[in-house]
């Protein structure tokens, strides 16, 4: 059975703890539940299942520019495997920022260029952006995000000049591109 992935799990702990409640926006399946419990809510487009054998699992059907959900309610906003998708990515932002609480956290865990490219090539379109993890974070820090960082897809954060090296190596050779940002 597919779970999320350790280092997804491992960077939204260094922002959680029991009582904040974690809003993930494009759910899908919402494998994070699973760790979150009764922290977790999960918004999606839709509730229907991607097939027999693979079911979504959502609490609030709303596409991710207009959420139903209360202003200054959430702690932690996560975007996995999904931003991407979505048709209005300013709107997105503006939207999980009206739903954090002041000092929550916005976390995008999206696919890099290179993914992207690849995905393209197998799926013959050019339908999706292409943004740099550089790129990705600048999109965030320009809808009001402050304190905006790239993140490494590792379960422990590198510092200095490791965390440099890292974020090149994840651009030229690795999948994802993840930025963390906070509501001021
Ligand atoms: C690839 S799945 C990822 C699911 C989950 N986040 C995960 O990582 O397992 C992308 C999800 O985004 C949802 N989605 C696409 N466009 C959306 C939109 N505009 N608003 C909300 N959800 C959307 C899709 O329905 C789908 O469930």
């Amino acid at each position: 059975m597919y779970k999320a992935p350790e280092f997804v799990i491992s960077i939204i702990q260094d922002y959680w703890e029991h009582g904040r409640k974690i809003l993930e926006i494009g759910c899908g399946p919402a494998f994070l539940r699973k760790v979150f419990a009764e922290d977790y809510i999960g918004t999606d487009i839709t509730d229907s299942a991607y097939n027999d054998n693979l079911l979504r699992d959502v609490d609030i059907v709303c596409p991710a520019d207009q959420l139903l959900i209360e202003d200054n309610s959430m702690d932690i906003v996560i975007i996995k495997s999904a931003f991407y998708l979505f048709d209005n990515p300013g709107a997105c932002l503006k939207e999980a920022k009206r739903v954090l609480k002041q000092g929550g956290k916005l976390i995008i865990f999206d696919y890099n260029r290179k993914t992207q490219k690849e995905l393209q090539l197998k799926e013959g379109h050019e339908r999706y952006p292409c943004w740099t993890q550089w790129g990705l974070k600048k999109l965030v820090q320009n809808n009001g995000f402050s304190n905006v960082e790239n993140l490494i897809a590792t379960n422990r954060q590198p510092l200095g000049f490791r965390k440099i090296y890292s974020l090149l190596r994840q651009e030229i050779l690795g999948n994802w591109a993840i930025v963390c940002g906070t509501k001021r």
